[in-house]
C-alpha cells in the first residue's frame, strides 16, 4: 500500500500517521490562560529536542474549524507550561482530561486532578505525576494551515521534578518505577513493562 497525503481526507491521513509512527510518548501539558484559568490536556506528538539548552518538544493540532487548541493559546499569551509523564496509574485521568472543555472551564477542576504550585512557572503541576518538567516557550513552529494544523511547541526546559520513589540506588530514573504508558494507533496505548537491553555498537 502506498499511502499519498495529497489524496486523502485529513481524518485518513491522521489515523494512518498515528498508526505509522509507535509507540508514541505522552506530554500531560499543564497551562494557564492570561486570565488565570488552568488547562490540562495529553499530546503523544511529543519527544525531546536538545541537551544544550535541555529542550523539548511537543505539537498540538489545529480544532476541526481551524482554530488553535487552548494549551496552544495559552502558551503563547503566558509563554509557559509543564509537561507532566504519564504512568498507567493515571492513564484514565489522562484521558478524561483530552475532552474537549471550553476554554473558561479548567480539566484541572473538572475531572478532579490534585495539582501543585510549579516553582518557576505559573502553570501548575500534576501532583501524582513522578516527572514534572517546567518549560519556557522558546519557539512555536507553525506546520500547515487551518484543520488539524500543526503547532509545534519548543521549550526550554527549566526545572525538572522526579520523584525520589523512581529513582534507583545510582539515582538513575528507573522505567520500571516511573511505569509510563505509550501511545499506539486507534484507541490504543502499550505499557512499556516489558524492556531489552542492547549496548550501541563502540559502547562499553
Ligand atoms: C493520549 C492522547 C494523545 C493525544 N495527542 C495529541 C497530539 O499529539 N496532538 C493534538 O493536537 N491532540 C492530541 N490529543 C487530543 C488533545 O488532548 C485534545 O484535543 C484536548 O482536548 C486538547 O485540549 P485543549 O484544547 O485544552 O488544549 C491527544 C489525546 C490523547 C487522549
Amino acid at each position: 500500500m502506498l499511502i499519498q497525503p495529497d489524496e486523502l481526507s485529513v481524518r485518513q491521513m491522521y489515523s494512518y500517521l498515528v498508526g505509522m509512527i509507535t509507540p508514541r510518548p505522552i506530554a500531560w501539558v499543564s497551562t494557564i490562560s492570561a486570565a488565570g484559568v488552568t488547562n490540562l490536556a495529553p499530546f503523544s506528538f511529543f519527544n525531546g529536542v536538545s541537551a544544550k539548552l535541555a529542550a523539548l518538544c511537543f505539537s498540538a493540532v489545529n480544532n476541526r474549524d481551524g482554530s488553535p487548541k487552548d494549551t496552544i493559546r495559552n502558551i503563547e499569551s503566558v509563554g509557559e507550561f509543564v509537561v507532566n509523564v504519564v504512568p498507567a496509574a493515571l492513564a484514565a485521568a489522562m484521558n478524561q482530561t483530552s475532552f474537549e472543555y471550553p476554554p473558561d472551564e479548567s480539566e484541572i477542576d473538572a475531572v478532579g486532578i490534585e495539582i501543585q504550585p510549579s516553582q518557576l512557572v505559573r502553570p501548575p503541576r500534576v501532583k501524582a505525576s513522578p516527572i514534572q518538567i517546567e518549560c519556557q516557550l522558546l519557539q512555536i513552529v507553525r506546520v500547515g494551515e487551518g484543520a488539524a494544523a500543526g503547532n509545534l511547541v519548543v521549550g526550554k526546559i527549566l526545572l525538572a521534578h522526579v520523584a525520589d520513589m523512581v529513582l534507583n540506588p545510582n539515582g538513575e530514573i528507573d522505567p520500571a518505577l516511573v511505569d509510563t504508558i505509550g501511545r499506539m494507533g486507534a484507541s490504543d496505548y502499550c505499557w512499556t513493562r516489558e524492556r531489552f537491553a542492547m549496548p550501541r555498537p563502540g559502547s562499553a
